[in-house]
């Protein structure tokens, strides 16, 4: 049995229908493969972490963590819902400035900025430049010093947290290339340098540990080493850090193994774990508490639609049920061993009947969408709904086969809105060239 999420209900024409919209309908009026995604849950799930982490905090601040989900219509809804946004690169930035986000509430995470981009980010006067490593201390000291300017920013760090999550989605371990470790003693120099570079305003530590994380005491965990860090950097060079921000990483439900926490408990544990280290440490709590949630955010909001093209039974193995898209569109499967439900959507009373796989449609057999997953009978023509894939599958499609990426709509009270247009042939050749002597 498929989970429900947000505003899918299903239809008089036994449809799935999503914020009041026919999903069979919005495959005829938007053609095939299709993103759909569910504004009122984004709403509720952006609400969410607003109470938890903004009103639930003195001083408490939640970045989108665009990478998730980024386009221009998101960083509206983001902005409307007075969440700051997490960029990773110059394009993100633009798309979050172009949609009018406040560049006082953006952060710039990931380990290696270009010089461009760091210039980029401090032209445009951005809320936050989270560090990564020494090289980037010096060329950030550097830069601002030639721009007469002293960004505030954050050192990462690699609390040294073993994450029960995918291995590829790990980042709090010390052999990561993600921060600077507590353990090797190299995040207490790099606090050192930053504290000491003379056009850098060194606010605190940023730490990310990992993504679709389920459990509430891996987070609680970190809590705990990150205030008992900031301690440890009084005691040895003086500095009281005002700032503490947690990164992200908040499961999601993709399949019935998965119970994520929603926001509040996580925010009341992890809440309640710093506000004792600190008070252990007689450290006051930071004047600022940042998380950057992008998963929760879109992931369940987001429904992919495609169109079965071919139904095989191999006797003795598998049926392959493929689709009109595939790792292309979504290559979490590929790339994590990712699981999913999924449903027809033209026919959402048909009970499952078969166990079967769902293939994509490019050239390469590890382009697969679910593996042996229950589902109702399935024939070439039936819309096949992927629920939960509001996530990093957009945000990492490519042209792979020369597929253009597929559409996706908000979808709303009744109403949906393109937000981002399906690629066309012509868009596939619009970067092409051929020399003179091809012609
Ligand atoms: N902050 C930082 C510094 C991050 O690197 C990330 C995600 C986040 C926040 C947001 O994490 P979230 O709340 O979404 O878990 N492509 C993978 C996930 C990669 C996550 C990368 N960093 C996937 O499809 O599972």
């Amino acid at each position: 049995m498929m989970k429900f999420h947000g505003t899918m209900t299903i239809n008089q024409h036994d449809h799935l229908s999503i914020g009041g919209c026919d999903a069979v309908e919005l495959i005829r009026e938007f053609g095939s493969p299709l993103y759909v995604m569910d504004e009122e849950l984004i709403r509720l799930n952006c609400r969410a972490f607003h109470k938890a982490f903004i009103e639930g905090f003195p001083g408490g601040e939640v970045a989108y963590a665009c990478k998730a989900f980024s386009c221009l219509a998101m960083m509206r809804i983001a902005c409307q819902e007075d969440l700051g946004v997490d960029v990773v690169s110059a394009g993100e930035l633009y798309t979050a400035l172009a949609a009018g986000v406040d560049p006082a509430r953006i952060d710039f995470n990931g380990n290696n900025k270009t010089p461009e981009e760091l210039r980029y980010a401090l032209q445009s006067g951005i809320g936050r430049i989270i560090v990564d490593n020494f090289t980037e201390i010096a060329r950030l000291d550097a830069m601002a010093g030639e721009m007469k300017l002293k960004p505030k920013a954050l050192l990462r760090i690699q609390p040294g947290i073993d994450a029960h999550t995918h291995k590829h989605i790990q980042t709090g371990k010390v052999d990561s290339k993600f921060g600077l470790a507590i353990g090797t003693g190299q995040a207490l120099e790099a606090v050192k340098m930053m504290g000491e570079a003379a056009n850098i305003e060194l606010r605190g530590i940023h730490c990310h540990i990992g993504s679709q994380i389920l459990g509430i005491d891996t987070f609680t965990r970190t809590a705990e080493i990150m205030a008992g860090f900031m301690a440890e950097v009084r005691g040895s060079l003086g500095l009281t850090l005002p700032e503490l921000n947690l990164g992200g990483g908040y499961g999601i439900y993709y399949t019935h193994e998965d119970s994520p926490s929603p926001p509040e408990a996580i925010a009341e544990a992890i809440g309640k774990v710093l506000a004792g280290a600190f008070k252990r440490n007689d450290f006051p709590f930071p004047e600022r508490f940042s998380v950057e949630p992008g998963r929760s955010i879109v992931g369940n909001a987001g429904t992919a639609l495609y169109t079965v093209g071919s139904v095989k039974h191999i006797p003795g193995f598998r049926t392959y049920v493929a689709v009109d898209g595939g790792m292309t569109d979504n290559p979490r499967l590929a790339l994590y061993q990712a699981k999913y439900e999924t449903c027809l959507a033209n026919k959402m009373s048909a009970p499952d009947e078969i166990v079967a796989s769902v293939a994509g449609k490019l050239c390469e057999s590890g382009d697969m969408l679910i593996r042996d997953v229950s589902m109702p009978r399935a024939e070439a023509g039936d819309v096949l709904a992927i629920p939960n894939s509001g996530a990093y599958q957009y945000a990492m499609a490519s042209n792979y086969n020369r597929i253009g990426k597929p559409a996706v709509v908000l979808v709303s009270g009744g109403d949906a809105s393109l937000i981002l247009r399906r690629e066309t042939l012509e868009d596939l050749i619009r970067y092409d060239l051929v020399p003179g002597h091809l012609k």
